[in-house]
């Protein structure tokens, strides 16, 4: 790849002169695509960076403490949908191979860690996993290697947390390098700002927020990102750059929140708000647009706001903007239960031992994550309420236990869909026929907007 904008700061006199020679072959490494890659968290956020890396030629090290995703991985598997075996088997061909042994750590130059960042049981950050893996990675680090956090965080996470682990952990003494210094392990965030599930822009095309510990850890972070990316934006401290994650998914979860209670007023006025928002996205500027739905759902829309609340306690701050957003999303799998209930009333049937099809267990379009999906909420509500409830889902054959849930359910085929007192669309994938599924069903409830254009007195929009 090459980098059209990314602006070097120091020539490699300057970095002769500033930083010393380890670094310049860093970051000669880097360029001549030498530097060994090593990423921990082979999830969602994981591998595709392995690709990316690979891609470019760099030899990658995937670490994960899932035993069963390092021996799929090294059988040139994958366990994610979109990720064909076929894109492992080429990573591997230069020099992918993923290990549980934090003791190879010692051989990357750099490592990049996208383990998860959830909320505990009291809706409070959960930092477990990036602690444990900065302690098993501590004892392993070297002078001049770069690491760079990309969990989703708290803006102070990187330099309160991750730096003193690091240097307490490692029997060395190593320091993280801060302002100019010239040894030490850098020492950086990037915040992984990928949108699954959406191809309209390549991953390579989203610009990477920089920021580093000091200026040389910044200048290498860019320096690797700059290889497969074709923007890097550097700013002046990991907290910026974490802070500025937040910023992007708390301006989506408040703006979902909004056409979410806009669309219950507009649905008691009789206003379609779906044609409302089509309307206003014609304004060429000020407007953007955000959908309704059953509720948030993901990794990091329904838990990110909440690092940031929980942070500006220390501060004595309330995120009030944060908190009411919470509200109104959390309160919307109760919504389409009432809508199911209204909806079932007009064919003079109860929810109590109501035949139900869920479509769609996945929090959205295409994808194959169901982590904090509404249509759990929606299932374990109309179980509580009586209902004998199924789903249909391509992504998941079977759904079992997790944080949040204990549905211990089995995929139901697409058929004889009449047996059915309501079919609720909670995901709209797109190999579901909207037109089919309305003509087979008895009355169908749609929080997705999947039928639009289908004129018929079984939907219930909402
Ligand atoms: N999924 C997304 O779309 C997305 C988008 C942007 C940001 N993020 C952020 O990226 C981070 C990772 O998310 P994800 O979706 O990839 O999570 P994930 O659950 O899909 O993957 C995380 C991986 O880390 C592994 N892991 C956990 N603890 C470990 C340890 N101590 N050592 C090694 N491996 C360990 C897990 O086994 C798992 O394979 C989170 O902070 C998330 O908020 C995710």
């Amino acid at each position: 790849m090459q980098r059209t904008d990314l602006a070097f700061a120091c020539t490699m006199n300057e970095m002769t002169t500033a930083t010393g020679s380890k670094l310049i072959e860093l970051k000669r490494k880097m360029e001549t695509r030498e530097a060994r890659i090593g990423i921990i968290g082979m999830g969602y956020v994981g591998l595709p960076l392995v690709l990316l890396f690979s891609g470019e030629r760099f030899r990658v090290t995937g670490f994960d403490i899932a035993k069963d995703k390092v021996k799929t991985l090294n059988e040139g598997g994958s366990y994610i949908v979109r990720i064909l075996p076929d894109a492992i088997q080429k990573a591997q061909k230069t020099g992918f191979r993923a290990t549980a042994d934090y003791a190879e750590i010692e051989q990357m130059d750099a490592v990049i860690i996208c383990v998860p960042t959830p909320l505990d049981e009291h809706h409070e950050p959960d930092l477990s996993y990036v602690t444990e893996t900065v302690k098993s990675i501590a004892p392993h680090i070297h002078d001049g290697q770069l690491i760079v956090l990309e969990s989703t965080t708290y803006p102070g996470t990187t330099e309160e947390i991750v730096a003193p682990l690091l240097e307490s952990g490692n029997p060395r003494g190593l320091k993280i390098a801060r302002a100019g210094d010239e040894t030490g392990v850098h020492l950086a965030f990037s915040p992984e700002r990928e949108d699954p599930g959406n191809d309209t822009v390549a991953r390579h095309d989203i610009p990477k927020v920089v920021g580093g510990c000091g200026h040389v850890s910044a200048e290498l972070a860019a320096a690797m990102y700059g290889t497969i990316f074709r923007r890097v934006v550097r700013v002046s401290s990991p907290a910026v750059a974490e802070m500025t994650k937040l910023l992007e998914n708390i301006y989506r979860c408040v703006n979902i929140a909004l056409v979410n209670e806009l669309k219950q007023l507009s649905m008691k006025m009789g206003i379609d708000i779906h044609e409302v928002i089509e309307a206003a996205k014609t304004k060429p500027f000020g407007f953007q647009a955000f959908y309704p739905g059953p509720g948030l759902g993901g990794h990091c829309i329904p838990i990110d706001p909440f690092y940031l609340s929980w942070k500006a306690r220390e501060y004595d701050f309330r995120t009030r903007f944060i908190e009411l957003a919470g509200e109104v999303n959390t309160a919307m799998p109760y919504f389409v239960i009432e809508q199911i209930a209204k909806g079932l009333n007009t064919h003079a049937k109860p929810v109590n031992g109501a035949k139900i099809l869920v479509l769609g267990l996945a929090y959205k379009r295409d994808i194959d994550d169901l982590r904090e999906s509404p249509s759990l909420t929606i299932i374990e509500l109309l179980r509580d309420k009586g209902a004998i409830v199924a789903y249909n889902d391509p992504y998941f054959p079977t759904v079992g236990q997790g944080r949040h849930y204990a549905l211990n359910m089995t995929n139901t085929p697409l058929e004889n869909l009449g047996q059915y007192d309501a079919v609720v669309i909670v995901t709209d994938h797109s190999s579901y026929n909207y037109r089919e599924i309305v003509e087979q069903s008895q009355l169908v409830v749609d929080t997705r907007n999947a039928t639009k254009g289908i004129d018929s007195l079984k939907i219930v929009r909402c």
